[in-house]
């Protein structure tokens, strides 16, 4: 039988495995965290769609300082898969902001292998900013292929396809207000 906290999201199963709590409770730290780095610095924060859209809700709510906010768009997911090569979809010169000088926090849904984050970093990188970090939800040390390591981290995870507050399987799943895992990667121990 299965059990009901299972949900099907297109052809595959998800279960919990991070509530809307410990997501609530962890992202609020990481934006107290962030305010007392960032005091009087006027970050600017360019989260990453689709899929930190609801951290970035969260973070930014949770950081009491000055700082901006700005979009920038990449896809690199097929499905469950990553592609190994990221589109620029919404990239930087689409910014009103000038980088130069600026304290930047790049908000990420999750760190897998590092490749969208790698290609980012380089890029911004040239544009001579006084600093970058990255602050991302969930990173998957197993699964990195690139040396970079994100500063500020909600969840570290094994190697799991995950879904929710913010990921998709398919586009689908971002709705829900807690992490949930691929019940196959669940039972193989990854
Ligand atoms: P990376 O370039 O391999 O680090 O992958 C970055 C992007 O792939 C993330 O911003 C996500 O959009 C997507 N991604 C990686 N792992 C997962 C996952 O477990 N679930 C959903 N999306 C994922």
């Amino acid at each position: 039988m299965k059990p009901s906290n299972r949900l099907l999201i297109q052809d595959k199963y998800f279960v919990p495995y991070l509530s809307e709590h410990q997501m609530y409770q962890r992202v609020k730290e990481l934006g107290k965290q962030l305010a007392t780095d960032y005091k009087d610095k006027k970050p600017l924060l360019l989260c990453i769609l689709n899929g930190s859209f609801v951290f970035a809700a969260d973070l930014v709510r949770s950081m009491d300082t000055v700082c901006q906010v700005s979009f920038l768009k990449y896809s690199s997911y097929v499905k469950d898969q990553s592609s190994g090569k990221t589109k620029d979809l919404l990239g930087i010169q689409g910014l009103n902001e000038d980088l130069k000088d600026r304290h930047l926090i790049v908000v990420e849904d999750i760190v897998d292998t590092g490749n969208t984050i790698n290609q980012l970093l380089k890029e911004l990188s040239s544009h001579q900013p006084a600093s970058i970090e990255v602050a991302t939800c969930l990173f998957k040390p197993s699964a990195l292929k690139f040396d970079i390591s994100p500063k500020y981290v909600a969840f570290s995870i094994p190697n799991y396809f995950v879904i929710g507050y913010g990921l998709d399987y398919d586009n689908y799943g971002r709705h829900l207000a807690g992490i949930y895992i691929c019940d196959e990667d669940n039972k193989n121990d990854k």
